[in-house]
């Protein structure tokens, strides 16, 4: 199945971003930056990476030598939990990101960022969509929880105070979201995943990390700019689901 008619049948608002991506027009320096970064992350992912993650990275096909073909990872990951990775033009505006999400529709740039920034890019490109959020994709649960706040968020369009402590619970779990197993603390949020220097701040210990509390969340502002000072760890990804559940209950 084509991946993009499918979200085309489905999106409305979301629509005019939807792009195809055209896997072989990248060069071979653009591969081999994604190679580059795979292979600078994946050692320090290897110990203190959610094991939900790694194996997500597995199931959906990720290579280490090539730029994923957004095609083959929504075959391997379609069945799995009905979620796609899905082609769009860059940023998207809130309700159009929100309308994606709850159609199990993730919002993936295709552009790679360039040997120069390899760091730090401002804009999101295919290395922190993919590498950095789509292997969670393929968990039943955290699938549940994205399009289950995709939902809960579209409906709260009209109020900006509540879509900016929904914003806040999203920061803390699907972008800087840390889990603790068996004592330690694991990355899964796809900025610490996706940057060397976010995930080896949070393994040195630098930030202050608590116990997941909703309430804290929903109010715990930060700064998109600098390293998080503090992060919020799960003990399990249906702690996280029941987050969302308890938010939707808070805020409607
Ligand atoms: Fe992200």
């Amino acid at each position: 199945m084509n991946p993009v008619s499918g979200a085309d049948n489905q999106l409305r608002v979301a629509k005019p971003f939807l792009i195809q991506q055209d896997w072989n027009a990248y060069t071979q320096e653009q591969h081999s930056v994604w190679a580059e970064l795979v292979r600078r992350r994946m050692p320090q992912l290897q110990e203190h990476a959610a094991q939900e993650y790694l194996d997500g990275f597995h199931q959906i096909g990720l290579r280490e030598d090539t730029i994923p073909n957004l095609a083959d990872v929504n075959r391997r990951l379609g069945p799995r939990t009905g979620w796609n990775a899905t082609p769009v033009s860059g940023f998207l505006p809130p309700d159009a990101f929100f309308e994606m999400l709850a159609a199990r529709q993730f919002p993936t740039t295709t552009y790679i960022r360039s040997r120069e920034s390899m760091e730090y890019t401002p804009e999101p490109d295919i290395f922190h969509d993919v590498f950095g959020h789509v292997p969670m994709h393929a968990h039943p649960v955290f699938a549940d929880f994205l399009q289950h706040y995709g939902r809960v968020c579209a409906r709260l369009m009209d109020d900006k105070d509540k879509l900016e402590k929904m914003g806040r619970l999203f920061w803390f779990t699907v972008e800087f979201g840390v889990i603790r197993q068996k004592g330690k603390i694991k990355l899964y949020g796809s900025g610490l995943i996706s940057s060397h220097g976010e995930g080896t701040h949070v393994i040195e210990r630098r930030p202050e990390i608590r116990d997941f509390n909703l309430d804290q969340v929903l109010e715990q502002k930060f700064l998109v700019s600098e390293e998080q000072k503090v992060l919020y760890a799960i003990e399990s990804f249906d702690q996280m689901f029941e987050a969302a559940q308890e938010a939707e209950k808070r805020l409607s």
